[in-house]
């Protein structure tokens, strides 16, 4: 049985989060999506919203599930019992500040892989930062989440 771990701070979850959860859920048995606490980013939702949203959006995913975690990525993973982290990649000014990640977690804790899925071109650009300042200017965002993020996020900025 192989579960992986697809970790964000998911706030909130955009299509192209869904984009690489959807793909690592063909790849794997069991996905779990682990929601960060992520307190020094300050999110704009809270981690039980955030969590509710991540699971909205993945409801239609049968080996997918959701669980909110506060601490290191590599106890939650191992507490979750996968081996495998899974990651999405923009562009490269992603690299960096992923490779460094994937080294120290695997400094850490030797027998978690992290893999690497590409986003296609259509998320390149895609954030949930841009999706947030999107919406706060009341942009149009349902090119970019689902109804109930988009819903969410204009209640939040009405
Ligand atoms: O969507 P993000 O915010 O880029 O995701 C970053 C995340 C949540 C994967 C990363 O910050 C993380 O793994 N946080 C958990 C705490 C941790 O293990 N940090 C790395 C060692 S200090």
């Amino acid at each position: 049985m192989k579960r992986a771990i697809t970790p964000g701070t998911f706030d909130p979850i955009t299509y192209g989060h869904l984009d690489i959860i959807t793909r690592a859920a063909q790849l794997m048995d069991e996905v779990v999506v682990a929601v960060a606490a992520s307190p020094k980013k300050n999110p704009l939702f809270s981690l039980d919203e955030r969590v509710e949203l991540v699971r909205s959006s993945t409801a239609h995913l049968p080996n997918v599930t959701v669980e909110g975690f506060d601490g290191l990525l590599v106890d939650f993973a191992k507490e979750t019992g996968a081996n495998v982290i899974i990651k999405g990649l923009r562009a490269v000014t992603d690299f960096e500040y992923e490779f460094q990640m994937a080294a120290l977690n695997y400094e850490m804790s030797r027998d978690l892989e992290t893999v690497f899925i590409m986003s296609p071109p259509q998320y390149m650009y895609l954030s949930s930062s841009i999706v947030r300042e999107l919406a706060s200017l009341h942009g149009d965002i349902d090119r970019f989440v689902t109804p109930d993020v988009a819903r969410a996020l204009n209640r939040k900025f009405a």
